[in-house]
Formats: structure tokens, C-alpha cells, sequence
């Protein structure tokens, strides 16, 4: 039998592709999702893309009896935690929400692990933890700042949950991943983000307005210093990062992981502007965007990009696609997702 991994969250947006990618690679894979933020849909077009479908399990990460289930009645040695609540603004709205979900869920994960004897898990974190940093590319050495958001302070305190199970457990082995942006969605048009409501991050919102669904995208802000006045980011197509997370399993199975806690940064290295990532999706799509530039977004930071130094040569991985595949692959998916 092949290898096993639990994927929590496995049909949002990131795990689903993931889930696409492990199955490429010849591991099984068992989705738990409470579908929250996230529907059946993604769980289809994984079995579509792969021609195998994936065990799903409808259950909350938060859930410790349901999880005591999945752990009871599921062989797998590694768990990638992808479920959490991710709206920046609604977790300054609502920050109780934020801290019970996202830390709960994965506290209760550690738990089982510990006591059902599974070695390995990966965590989704993100680049939101190193704020606005004073030195750019941002190394896994780059001091983290204090989190702007009670979303960002999720992701700094597991990140430190983590590493403090870790140390008190020899029996387990961490890898947290530093997410720049991830955008994108698979090139089949199967899977992607699907955003309720009104979208905060930039690609959905500029595919959205492509598709006539928004009048007009803002652009927060031409006065910073920075080439074109726009903030800078790191943009990373989300099939790019879903590999990132296979090959991370792979070195946590094979034990060549050299501490048992691990952080990476998960980018392209390269940082790219809004107008830059507008006149991209433009010039891949053949069509003109509405677009106005409006005030600064509270909380932005002017810039933030990875150095990609450690992922590549750990674990032997880089960045591959093409920003404008990247952007073509977005405006397929969101045609897609309309029809
Ligand atoms: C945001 C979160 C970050 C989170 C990440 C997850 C904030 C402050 N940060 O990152 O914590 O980890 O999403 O996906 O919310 N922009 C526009 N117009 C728009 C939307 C965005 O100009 O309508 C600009 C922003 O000012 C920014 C860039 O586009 O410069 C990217 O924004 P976004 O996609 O929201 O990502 P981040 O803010 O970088």
C-alpha cells in the first residue's frame, strides 16, 4: 500500500490542489473538511483531474471526538493542517472567532498525533507573520513582527505550537510553510478559489471584475515608495505551491528533514507590483480591466517577497510557472466557475 496523508481542509482552495498534486504523486489521500468555506465541488474536480477519488470525511478539525474518529479509523503518517478561517478583516471583527477556530483545530490535530503515534505534519502559515519587514527578501532568519491582525497572530502562535510539540515530542516532526501570495488555479479549470462574498485579495477581485460581477478594481495606493508607487508582492501560482507541499511531506517520510521542526518560504523570490500584476492579466487575458487607484488599505505593507534559498536547496524546489500562465489559468477558472 501506498503512503497516506490526512489533509485537513483538503477542499479549499490550497489543499485542494495539494490533494491533486499528492494523488499525482502516488500517495492516498483523506480529506477532512467541514466545507465552512469551501464545497464538494473541489472534492469532484480533484477526482476528475486524477481519476481517483479521494476518501472525504464532512468534519470540524475542532471536533475532537469526530477527529478521534478519522485517527482511529484511517491509516496515514503525515498530516497537512490546511484548515483555518483567512479573512484578515473579519478576524479584527470577530478575533474569538479566529482564535478558536484556527488554533483549536490544530491543537486538536497535535493532540491525536501525539497519542495515535502519527509522526508528521506540515502547517499552512504565511508571510504575514515577518509584517513589515526592514530587510527584503524575507529570510526564514528574518525577525517575525507582531501580528497586525488577530488572523496573522493564528498563524505566529501555531507556528509556535508547533515547534514547542515538536520539541516536547520526540515522536514527531514538523515543517511549517511561509506562504507568499497564492494565486492561480489548476490549468484544467477544475479547482480554484472561490471567494463568498466580496474578495479581499487581489486576483480574485481583478477576475471578478473581468467577469462584470465588480464595477471596478481599486488599487490601494500609487504613493509608496516603491517603482511604480504600488505595493510589492510575491505571487506564487497555486499548483507551484501545492509541489512545494508534496515534496515537504516526502522529506518528513523519508526522514531527511534535519531538525524535526522546519520553516520554509514558499514564493517565487521575485516581487511584482499591482500595476505590474493588473497589466499582466491583461496582456495574458487580451482584455482591459476597469481599474481605479484608490486610497492605501490600513494594515498593507509596501513590500514583502521571499528568498527562496532554503526551499530550493532543501527541498529541492523552485517556482516553475509562468506569472502569465499563471494569470490565464486565474481568467480560465473564474469563466469556469460562471458557466
Ligand atoms: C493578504 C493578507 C495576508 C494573508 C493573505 C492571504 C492583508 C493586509 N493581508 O495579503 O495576511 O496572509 O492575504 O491570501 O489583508 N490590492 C489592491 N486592490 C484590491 C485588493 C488588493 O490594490 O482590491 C493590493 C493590496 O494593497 C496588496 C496586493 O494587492 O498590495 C495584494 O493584496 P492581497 O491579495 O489582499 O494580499 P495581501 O494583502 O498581500
Amino acid at each position: 500500500m501506498g503512503k497516506s496523508v490526512l489533509v485537513t481542509g483538503g477542499a479549499g482552495y490550497i489543499g485542494s490542489h495539494t490533494a491533486v498534486e499528492l494523488i499525482n504523486s502516488g500517495y492516498e489521500v483523506i480529506i477532512v473538511d467541514n466545507l465552512s468555506n469551501s464545497d464538494r465541488g473541489s472534492i469532484e474536480g480533484i477526482s476528475k483531474i486524477t481519476g481517483v477519488e479521494p476518501k472525504f470525511i464532512e468534519a470540524d478539525c475542532c471536533d475532537k471526538e469526530a477527529m478521534r474518529r478519522v485517527f482511529e479509523e484511517n491509516e496515514f503518517d503525515s498530516v497537512i493542517h490546511f484548515a483555518a478561517y483567512k479573512a484578515v478583516g473579519e478576524s479584527v471583527a470577530e478575533p474569538a472567532k479566529y482564535y478558536r477556530n484556527n488554533l483549536l483545530s490544530f491543537i486538536t490535530i497535535l493532540e491525536l498525533m501525539v497519542e495515535y503515534g502519527r509522526r508528521n505534519v506540515l502547517f499552512s502559515s504565511s508571510a504575514t507573520v515577518y509584517g513589515d519587514a526592514e530587510q527584503l527578501p524575507v529570510t526564514e532568519l528574518t525577525p517575525r513582527k507582531p501580528a497586525t491582525s488577530p488572523y496573522g497572530n493564528t498563524k505566529q502562535m501555531a507556528e509556535d505550537i508547533l515547534r514547542d510539540m515538536v520539541a516536547a515530542n520526540d515522536n514527531i516532526a514538523g515543517i511549517a510553510l511561509r506562504y507568499f501570495n497564492p494565486i492561480g488555479a489548476h490549468p484544467s479549470a477544475l479547482i480554484g478559489e472561490l471567494p463568498r462574498g466580496v474578495p479581499n485579495n487581489l486576483v480574485p477581485y481583478i477576475t471578478q471584475t473581468a467577469a462584470g460581477i465588480r464595477e471596478c478594481l481599486s488599487i490601494f495606493g500609487d504613493d509608496y515608495d516603491t517603482p511604480d508607487g504600488s505595493c510589492l508582492r510575491d505571487y506564487i501560482d497555486v499548483v507551484d505551491l501545492a509541489r512545494a507541499h508534496v515534496v515537504a511531506v516526502d522529506r518528513l517520510s523519508n526522514g531527511r528533514n534535519k531538525d524535526r521542526y522546519e520553516v520554509f518560504n514558499v514564493g517565487t523570490g521575485r516581487p511584482v507590483s499591482v500595476f505590474e500584476l493588473v497589466r499582466g492579466f491583461e496582456e495574458a487575458n487580451s482584455l482591459k480591466l476597469n481599474y481605479r487607484v484608490a486610497p492605501r488599505r490600513a494594515g498593507d505593507v509596501k513590500a514583502v517577497w521571499a528568498d527562496t534559498t532554503l526551499a530550493n536547496e532543501e527541498l529541492g524546489w523552485r517556482a516553475e510557472r509562468d506569472l502569465s500562465d499563471t494569470l490565464r489559468a486565474a481568467w480560465e477558472w473564474e469563466k469556469h466557475v460562471r458557466q
